[in-house]
């Protein structure tokens, strides 16, 4: 399984911030934003990983992540010239899919929950299809919408629907077999002129091969696309941390935990970022997983 992080845009609801600085690397809470899509893929199992971004902004992931080797991953970086739609992002990452099979997740979605490793490495598991991920929300009209019908089987899919069907928000996160090339490759650009993942995920599900997994009550998909959101967000994260002492997305400790890579190289990451809390938490679990590994 290959991962693509999709990290372009131009952030333009968030400006001025967004002016010099990818969306996608504005703080939430301690982190850039990216290591919380990051993290989701390396909680997937999952450590060849393509980031697209404008080329623009290109330089900057590479100077945050470099190879990835650090983190016992493989990182490459493709450019997406402008905002074409999601779904270019198969059309772009068609060789670092290669023939397998891939998840992609938007740089700017965060999910928390609990065993989301194990929901994660049991979904993208021997994917035939799709298989997406459902959240309720208050405000629908404003993503992509799945209806189910009373057995939970998806029936419908629409594109921020002025009448959404249902409350289930279709999430930044989307795993689909090595089809995914070919559809993309084929797709015609929507009336406002982008290549839709909606239109991806309703291909799946004309072939009676998408399917659709509600993430519980439990579980925080959070929005950062306002000022206000992205405040949130951070209060969320800041929040957790305080009171339970973890930190969400650490990926220094997800890399050590999945196995990427062992308690000493952990240790020496934190070091190097040892003036911050951050870095001292990474040292910390490195100390504290050394023992027990
Ligand atoms: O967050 C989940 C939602 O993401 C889904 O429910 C929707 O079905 C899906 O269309 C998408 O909706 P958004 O309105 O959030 O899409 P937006 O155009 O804002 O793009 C999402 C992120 O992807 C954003 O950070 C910018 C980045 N992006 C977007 C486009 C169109 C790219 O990197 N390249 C692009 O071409």
């Amino acid at each position: 399984m290959k991962g693509i992080i999709l990290a372009g845009g131009a952030g333009t609801r968030l400006a001025p911030a967004t002016l010099a600085v990818s969306k996608q690397l504005l703080p939430i809470g301690d982190k850039p934003m990216i290591y919380y899509s990051l993290s989701v893929l390396m909680l997937a199992g999952i450590q060849d990983i393509l980031i697209i971004s404008t080329p623009a902004h290109l330089p900057q992931f590479r100077q945050l992540l470099g190879d990835g080797a650090q983190l016992g991953l493989r990182i490459d970086y493709a450019p997406q010239a402008e905002p074409n739609g999601l779904a270019e992002a198969f059309v772009i990452g068609a060789e670092h899919i290669g023939d397998d099979q891939v998840t992609l997740v938007l740089g700017d979605n965060v999910f928390h929950g609990p065993a989301f490793s194990e929901l994660l490495t049991n979904s993208t598991r021997n994917v035939r299809g799709c298989v997406l991920f459902g959240y309720p929300v208050t405000d629908p009209e404003r993503y992509g919408v799945g209806e189910t019908d009373e057995t939970g089987r998806l029936v419908t899919i629409e594109e921020k629907p002025v009448r959404p069907r249902s409350n289930l928000a279709i999430t930044g996160l989307y795993c689909y077999d090595n089809d995914v090339v070919d559809i993309a490759k084929n797709l015609r650009p929507s009336a406002r002129g982008e290549l839709e993942i909606t239109d991806v995920n309703r291909t799946y599900l004309d072939r009676g091969q998408a399917e659709l997994i509600s993430l519980g009550r439990g579980f925080a998909w959070l929005d950062t696309g306002t000022p206000e959101s992205l405040l949130q967000a951070g209060q969320y994260v800041q929040m957790l941390e305080h009171r339970q002492g973890v930190r969400i997305a650490c990926v220094e400790e997800v890399a050590l935990r999945m196995g990427f890579i062992d308690a000493k190289a952990c240790h020496e990451l934190g070091v190097r970022l040892a003036k911050s809390s951050y870095g001292q938490y990474v040292m910390a679990i490195a100390e504290e997983l050394a023992g027990s590994r």
